[in-house]
């Protein structure tokens, strides 16, 4: 049956992510690997809101609805995204099945075999396996401190459109996580979103902006979306409850150029006609009540102390023989070890013998480099757990060093 496969299906590789990630839920491992929010930070109050509304709305909630998502949370979306400067009202926001499902549908309408999406480098791992799925070629432009290094951005724009990488095929779009990327933690300086939507617009390549962790911020000021800086309508934007509220709800949110979200509106009645009901309402009445906000307090206090004790933990344990970033919010530290560690070789050793996980760097990379690389993500383990997890990565590490 596998010969009768698509091209693109017979193209994707088996998940080692999915065999670790199963490996990682074993009791007694402490895991940096998946990007999962802590079970404490969903509110009680959820579960009076989904009594009352399958005692009230069952009708509804249980019901197909719209495609592009109920009215009243669209209406909620745009007044919260106006409140941080993005300019949109109700019939630009389109909810979508989780923000990866917004990615999905983006790539529906800009890709064909062989063409080129830019990405950081690293990036995220579902983003790279969704431009797979569509046999997409990745370019990637390295990432710093500071997000993406936008001077190699426009540089690479200009050597491509100069014919001299990527056989000269123009990038259908560049991806971005800019605000506490995943999975460097990393974050695009004020300075850059500007001259990134600059050299976007100079080129004619539209900018895909993933604000999955952006309210999630424990240190600095708050930066505008690339969204809010838009003045030509090249950003297509793709946010999440999935980290304000619930990933297993699946929803999230596209707000694009009103030509993209059309296009996106037809593909989505075609892949799963409308996104979760009773998802719908219940964050909408979560929202309403205020709690969205709530969450996010009481998620931002958490991961504050995780992100301090981690470091603490990682400068105790590994001293200067790593470097390491530090995030300002979300969910990841980025860990380059010295060269010659082989994250990737290491890992079944990690969880297997030492009872401790993280994600091994390549998985990050189109190109699978980042060998003495991993990314450390702090939101699922206990604050008392971390020193823990990274003193027993430590011993891993030196383990292997000594055999
Ligand atoms: C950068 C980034 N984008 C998108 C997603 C997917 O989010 P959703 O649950 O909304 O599909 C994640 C999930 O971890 C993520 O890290």
């Amino acid at each position: 049956m596998h010969s009768t496969f698509a091209a693109r299906a017979q193209k994707l590789q088996r998940s080692e992510l999915a065999a670790l990630f199963a490996l990682a839920e074993e009791p007694g491992v402490i895991s940096f690997a998946g990007g999962f929010p802590d079970p404490e930070w969903f509110l009680p109050e959820i579960t009076e809101i989904s009594d009352a509304i399958m005692r009230a709305g069952r009708g509804v909630a249980l019901q197909y609805g719209p495609t592009p998502g109920f009215t009243t949370l669209r209406e909620f979306m745009a007044a919260r995204l106006t409140g941080q400067s993005m300019r949109c009202d109700a019939t630009d926001v389109l909810i979508t099945s989780g923000s990866l499902q917004g990615l999905d549908l983006v790539c529906k309408i800009f890709l064909e075999p062989g063409d080129v999406v830019v990405t950081e480098a690293p990036t995220y791992i579902g983003a790279l396996q969704t431009f797979a799925s569509y046999e997409a070629d990745i370019v990637s432009v390295p990432i710093d401190a500071g997000g993406m290094r936008i001077e190699l951005l426009e540089s690479l724009l200009s050597d491509i459109r100069a014919g001299r990488q990527a056989e000269g095929r123009m990038p259908k779009f560049i991806y971005t996580i800019p605000s506490f990327q995943n999975p460097s933690g990393c974050t695009l300086s004020l300075e850059r979103r500007p001259a990134l939507l600059e050299f976007a617009s100079r080129f004619g390549v539209p900018v895909v902006e993933d604000h999955a962790y952006a309210e999630l911020r424990y240190e600095g000021a708050d930066l505008p979306a690339l969204k809010a800086l838009d003045e030509e309508g090249i950003v297509i934007h793709l946010g999440t409850f999935s980290k304000i509220f619930s990933p297993g709800l699946r929803l999230g949110w596209m707000v694009g150029p009103r030509l993209v979200t059309e296009k996106a509106i037809l593909f989505k009645q075609g892949t799963d006609q409308c996104s979760n009901s009773l998802g719908q309402i219940m964050a909408l009445e979560y929202g309403k009540r205020g709690l969205i906000e709530k969450q996010i307090e009481v998620t931002v206090a958490s991961l504050r102390r995780k992100k301090d004790e981690t470091l603490k933990a990682l400068r105790a344990h590994f001293g200067d023989t790593i470097t390491r970033t530090i995030p300002e919010g979300g969910f990841y530290t980025w860990v380059t070890f010295p060269e010659g560690i082989d994250t990737v070789g290491l890992l079944p050793r990690a969880v297997k013998e030492h009872s401790v996980a993280y994600v091994a760097g390549p998985s990050f990379y189109a190109d699978r480099s980042g060998k003495n690389q991993a990314r450390i993500c702090f939101s699922q383990p206990k604050v008392g757990e971390i020193d823990e997890g990274i003193r027993r990565l430590r011993k891993c590490f030196d383990t292997c060093k000594s055999r």
